[in-house]
């Protein structure tokens, strides 16, 4: 039985995160993942579109995956090695290197990410149809406009 250990945000699901879950999968038998906590995230500045207790029930759901625990601070990947008795710690490679100290308590492997998709690049997508966006946006045309009005009085 091999179990394979992986920690995410997972916000707004999308096709690289169910890509990175396959590859975990095909990795070992039995797939653990920690799932950041909304309380988590806010330490590093960051704010999920999605809450923690909805990401933790969407990556339950996906095939492949027997775990979701809640990942709550950075300390706690040595004792979920032991407590889950993990063989594999997988990440995509964004985080090549940075956990290459659990080698010492079982195999770390670094996954390809998937190109040109990410949960940050959906939001700034999905910026523009913030109303503060649109005012800002109605309000530039309103001025170019005018100035537009303003030229043509004078030819
Ligand atoms: N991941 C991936 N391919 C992507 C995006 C994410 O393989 N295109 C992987 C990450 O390497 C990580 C896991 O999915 O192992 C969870 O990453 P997460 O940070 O939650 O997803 P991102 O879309 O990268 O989110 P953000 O933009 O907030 O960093």
């Amino acid at each position: 039985m091999t179990t394979v250990l992986t920690y995410g945000t997972f916000d707004l699901f999308h096709i690289g995160h169910l890509n990175l879950i396959n590859r975990l999968a095909e990795l070992g038998d039995r797939l653990v993942i920690g799932v950041s906590t909304d309380e988590f995230n806010a330490g590093k500045g960051k704010t999920s579109v999605v809450s923690y207790e909805d990401r933790a029930r969407i990556i339950a759901s996906i095939k492949g995956v027997d775990l979701v625990i809640p990942e709550t601070s950075w300390d706690q990947k040595v004792s979920d090695i032991k407590e889950h008795d993990v063989d594999v710690f997988a990440i995509g490679d964004d985080w090549r290197g940075k956990f290459d100290d659990l080698k010492e308590l079982c195999e770390v492997v670094y996954l390809p990410r998937t190109d040109g998709i990410s949960s940050t690049e959906i939001k700034q997508m999905l910026r523009v149809l913030d109303p503060q966006h649109i005012t800002e946006m109605q309000e530039a045309l309103a001025v170019m406009s005018r100035l537009l009005e303003h030229y043509r009085d004078l030819t």
